[in-house]
C-alpha cells in the first residue's frame, strides 16, 4: 500500500502550556510495497512520526493517507480498527501484554483484526524469529531482546500491507538482528508490503535503498 503525508504537524503541550513543536512535514511518500529506512537524531520525532502514522497518536494538522484513507479523519475505534486490519507495528517499547504468553501475544494480535485466529502461522512467525522455545512464557519471563522479537512476530502476524517497525533489531546480538532484518525483508518483499523502519544503526541502514534522514524533510520550527 502507499503511505502520503501532506503539511502534517504535530506538537506536545508541555505542563505549563508552552508548545513544543516536534513535526511539520510538507511531504513525504512511501510507494507501494517500497521499503523505507528513517534515521535522526534520538528526540527527533522518529517515533512520533510512526505514532501518527499508525493512529495511536493524533496530529494537530495535515493528511496522512494509506492506501486512500486519511487516517485522520478517523475516530479513535476507526483508527484502531484500520490498524488491526492494515499495519504492523513493532513499537520501540514493544507493548507486550503482560499477562499473555509470547504465543498468546501474538494470537491476539490476529484476533484484535476480527480475522480468523491463523494459530500455525503465529508458531511458524515464532520459530522464524527463534522463539520456539519460549511460547509459554511471559513477556516478563523473557529477556529483553526475546521480547523484541515477540514485538516483531506480532506485527507481522496479520499479514499487513504496511509495516512500520521503530528501531526493530536495538535490542538484540548480531546474529539476531541479521535474522530479524531477514524476517522483516522477506515478509515485505513476499507480500509486497510497504515498509518504514527506524534505526541508529549504519550497518542496519547500509542494506535498504532508500534512506530518509528525518530533519531532511521535517522542519519543526518553521511551523511555529
Ligand atoms: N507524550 C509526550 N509528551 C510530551 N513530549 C513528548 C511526548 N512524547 C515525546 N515527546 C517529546 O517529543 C520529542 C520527540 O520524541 P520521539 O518522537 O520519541 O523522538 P525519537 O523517536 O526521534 O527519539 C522528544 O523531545 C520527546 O521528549
Ligand atoms: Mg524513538
Amino acid at each position: 500500500m502507499s503511505l502520503s503525508i501532506r503539511n502534517l504537524t504535530k506538537s506536545y503541550v508541555e505542563p505549563g502550556g508552552r508548545r513544543l513543536p516536534i513535526l511539520n512535514v510538507d511531504s513525504f511518500d512511501i510507494a507501494d510495497a517500497e521499503q523505507v529506512v528513517l534515521v535522526g537524531s534520538s528526540g527527533g520525532g522518529k517515533t512520533t512520526l510512526l505514532n501518527v502514522i499508525a493512529g495511536v497518536t493524533t496530529s494537530d494538522s495535515g493528511q496522512v493517507v494509506i492506501d486512500g484513507t486519511d487516517v485522520t479523519t478517523l475516530s479513535e475505534p476507526a483508527r484502531d480498527r484500520f490498524r488491526a486490519l492494515k499495519i504492523g507495528y513493532v513499537f520501540q517499547t514493544f507493548n507486550l501484554l503482560p499477562a499473555f504468553t509470547a504465543l498468546e501475544n501474538v494470537l491476539l494480535g490476529m484476533s484484535f483484526s476480527g480475522r480468523k485466529v491463523d494459530r500455525s502461522h503465529a508458531l511458524e512467525l515464532l520459530e522464524r524469529v527463534g522463539l520456539n522455545h519460549r511460547l509459554h512464557h511471559r513477556p516478563t519471563k523473557l529477556s529483553v531482546g526475546e521480547q523484541q522479537r515477540v514485538a516483531v512476530a506480532r506485527a507481522l502476524a496479520n499479514r499487513p500491507s504496511l509495516l512500520l517497525a521503530d528501531e526493530p533489531t536495538a535490542n538484540v546480538d548480531t546474529a539476531n538482528q541479521d535474522n530479524l532484518l531477514k524476517l522483516i525483508r522477506e515478509a515485505c518483499t513476499e507480500n509486497s508490503v510497504s515498509l518504514m523502519l527506524v534505526t541508529h544503526s549504519q550497518d542496519v541502514a547500509s542494506q535498504f535503498d532508500r534512506v530518509e534522514k528525518l530533519s531532511d524533510f521535517n522542519m519543526p520550527e518553521a511551523a511555529e
